[in-house]
């Protein structure tokens, strides 16, 4: 059992990461919610699998708790959602010292904690991330939000928690699309951390298949460490520290619109990586030596991200509208080697191309 913890500036908080961890804290989340009543936001698919988990979580709670389920896909992670969470909560006649308890992937901890951070001027929260991907990532750092109209992601608040609860026991169902999603961010850490924690993914990485608890729990502390120390030392992303975690993002979020949101963050993101590192290459920054290196282990991942025919010209005008700088280039998050990073690094459209024709040809279409 491990406890990480984070001091962000708005809140000082715990992370703790293991078997059954729900459990074995019973009392920790019954000290932080206190005998408030709370609501319990989880994924449809999360209660139907762990279903007596989730149900003496509610039983051992001192307060009352009511628990709202929801299935959790972008289209649900909306205004209308929380609309329908907020009608609950006041039917309920829940208020400023009540607390909430998100259960689920990404998707419901974005919406769960976005709800925490706004009713009743913003109420304490609890994440329970139950994906790879919300285990390494998400529910790190305090960004909240839901998507609005057709722009991913863009009401939402820093927020955050006063607890994570990483329970691994909640990966064994996770399908194995999910756990390479989680894999694409544990590479990023790799590629952020430094060559040894790079090196040890990529030797081990094919053991989260199989739920080896050594591996996915290495995995987990050592991306939720990472990040919580980015988070501490620049939690709203105003100087720049934080934005060293977007590496690979600014071509994986163009590939997620492209594609119609057919493909997943985690698999866009092992795409955006492969582009961000030949990007790295061509500006000179990375040698060849570490290019292949780096690219031998995204290659693995190959046949099981599968694109739609994409046009890179498509790819580079959402780019360019979502990220271009005052004088009309795009900064990248770029490498010279794992842990040695760049940010803000420029690039005209003529390398950006390069990277996304010499990165994009690993997926098969
Ligand atoms: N806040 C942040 O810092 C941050 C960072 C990265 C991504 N995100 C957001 O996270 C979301 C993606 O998160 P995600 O990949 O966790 O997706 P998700 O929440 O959609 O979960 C993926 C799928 O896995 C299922 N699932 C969840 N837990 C399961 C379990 N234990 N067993 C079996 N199935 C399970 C879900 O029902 C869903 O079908 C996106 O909306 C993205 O914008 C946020």
């Amino acid at each position: 059992m491990k406890k990480i913890n984070i001091k962000a500036p708005s809140r000082n908080y715990d992370v703790y990461i293991g078997n059954n961890v729900i459990k074995r804290y019973a009392s920790q989340i019954n000290s932080l919610a206190g005998n408030n009543d709370s609501i319990i936001i989880v994924d449809t698919n999360v209660y139907r699998l762990h279903k007596d988990k989730i149900e003496s979580l509610v039983k051992s709670l001192n307060g009352d708790a009511i628990v709202y389920k929801f299935k959790a896909d972008e289209k649900n992670k909306s205004l209308d959602s929380l609309k329908k969470i907020f009608d609950l909560m006041l039917r309920k006649n829940l208020g400023r010292s009540s607390f909430l308890i998100a259960i689920g992937g990404g998707i419901t901890g974005d919406l769960g904690g976005f709800a925490a951070s706004v009713y009743a001027r913003g109420i304490g929260y609890i994440h329970i991330p139950t994906t790879l991907l919300a285990m390494v990532d998400s529910a790190i750092g305090g960004k909240t939000g839901i998507n609005y109209g057709h722009t991913k992601n863009i009401i939402g608040a820093f927020y955050q928690p006063e607890s994570v609860l990483i329970d691994t026991e909640f990966i064994k169902t996770l399908p194995r699309e999910e756990l390479l999603c989680g894999l694409g961010e544990v590479i990023k850490y790799g590629l952020l951390i430094g060559d040894d924690f790079f090196d040890y993914v990529s030797k081990n990485y094919h053991k989260a298949f199989d739920y080896n608890a050594a591996f996915l729990n290495k995995a987990i502390t050592e991306s939720v460490s990472f990040k919580g120390s980015a988070v501490e030392k620049d939690e709203k992303e105003k100087t720049g520290l934080r934005k060293i975690l977007n590496l690979g993002h600014t071509f994986a979020h163009a590939i997620e619109v492209e594609q119609n949101h057919k493909i997943k963050h985690g698999q866009a993101v092992i795409a955006g990586i492969a582009c961000a590192l030949h990007l790295s290459n061509k500006l000179g920054l990375m040698n060849d030596k570490y290019l292949e290196k780096y690219l031998s282990l995204i290659v693995e991942f190959g046949n099981e991200i599968k694109l739609s025919k994409y046009n890179p010209e498509t790819l580079y005008k959402i780019m360019f509208r979502d990220k271009k700088n005052k004088k009309g280039s795009i900064n990248f998050v770029l490498l010279e080697k794992a842990g040695k990073l760049i940010i803000d690094a420029e690039a005209d459209k003529r390398d950006v191309l390069y990277a996304i024709n010499n990165g994009l040809q690993y997926f098969g279409v």
